[in-house]
């Protein structure tokens, strides 16, 4: 199977991308299926309904989350009883949504397991332990095709949770930073990158504004974040192969200038 992962899709100029060019890069690259993550989706925090289904209508299967997936206050119930769209699942059981989902949409079943790390993030659940938990119990239900998102701030505890769940699962991506990182690798069968990077503008700050996150920084006092709909925009996605046995054999980045420029890296697993 050949899978698309997206990182953090920030506001009107991200799904504007993904409006644009996903469909047409779905079908020309064979790709199966796309999962991206919804945390930033409206206005830059929180997915409303409305966007998450304008998403799926434009090519986006399955969509993860992060620290920001509640932010909608009105529409966060609703969202998350759709069985493709997660929430992380180190939340706690009583809180809306679920952190796991299995999928059987092609010959064989796969899973998207949604985690969220510790730092600069709400307190929950142990992301590493529950990782090695989940992952126990799919394999004991028979699924090897995994998919993890891990919604993380540091790259320490990225690069932890691909040493422990390195040859268990198909593919690690990082979200959150909304900056995507030059480590796309595939190792011992799992396809791991740190952060994929964000989809929207792509000339200020993580898709914000730039002048309230440098008014904040420069006084301690300021106000909320805003998406600029006037910028540079960029889209960005891994595509990873997964053969039957759930093992990852390549993968390539894709990086879309609004502007026309298109780069492809190319990374062949490494035995
Ligand atoms: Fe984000
Ligand atoms: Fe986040």
């Amino acid at each position: 199977m050949r899978f698309g992962l997206i990182g953090d899709i920030v506001g009107r100029p991200g799904r504007d991308m993904i409006k644009q060019i996903l469909k047409d890069i779905k079908t020309k690259h064979k790709i199966d299926t796309i999962v991206a993550n919804s945390e930033n989706i409206s206005n830059g925090f929180g997915a409303t309904n409305k966007n998450i289904n304008e998403m799926f209508n434009s090519g986006i299967d399955i969509f993860t989350g992060g620290n920001h997936s509640f932010d909608k206050k009105d529409d966060y119930k609703i969202v998350l009883q759709n069985k493709c769209v997660l929430r992380p699942a180190n939340y706690p059981d009583e809180i809306d949504g679920r952190g796991v989902g299995i999928y059987d949409t092609h010959n064989k079943p796969f899973a998207v397991i949604n985690l969220m790390g510790m730092f600069a993030m709400p307190v929950c659940d142990n992301p590493f332990r529950k990782a090695l938990d989940i992952v126990d119990q799919l394999k004991k239900k028979d699924i090897n095709t995994i998919i993890v998102d891990f919604h993380a701030e540091t790259t320490s505890e990225k690069r932890v949770m691909m040493s422990l769940l390195k040859n268990k699962v198909s593919a690690i991506f990082g979200t959150h930073t909304h900056i995507g990182t030059d480590d796309l690798i595939v190792e011992d069968g799992t396809m791991y990158v740190t952060d994929v990077g964000l989809t929207g503008c792509r000339d200020n700050i993580i898709g914000m504004d730039s002048k309230t996150p440098i008014e904040k920084l420069l006084t301690g006092v300021g106000g909320h974040f805003k998406v600029q709909n006037n910028c540079k925009k960029i889209f960005q996605m891994v595509v990873v192969d997964i053969n039957e046995q759930g093992i990852a054999t390549t993968a390539k980045k894709f990086k879309i200038y609004d502007d026309n420029d298109i780069v492809i890296t190319d990374f062949k697993a490494e035995i």
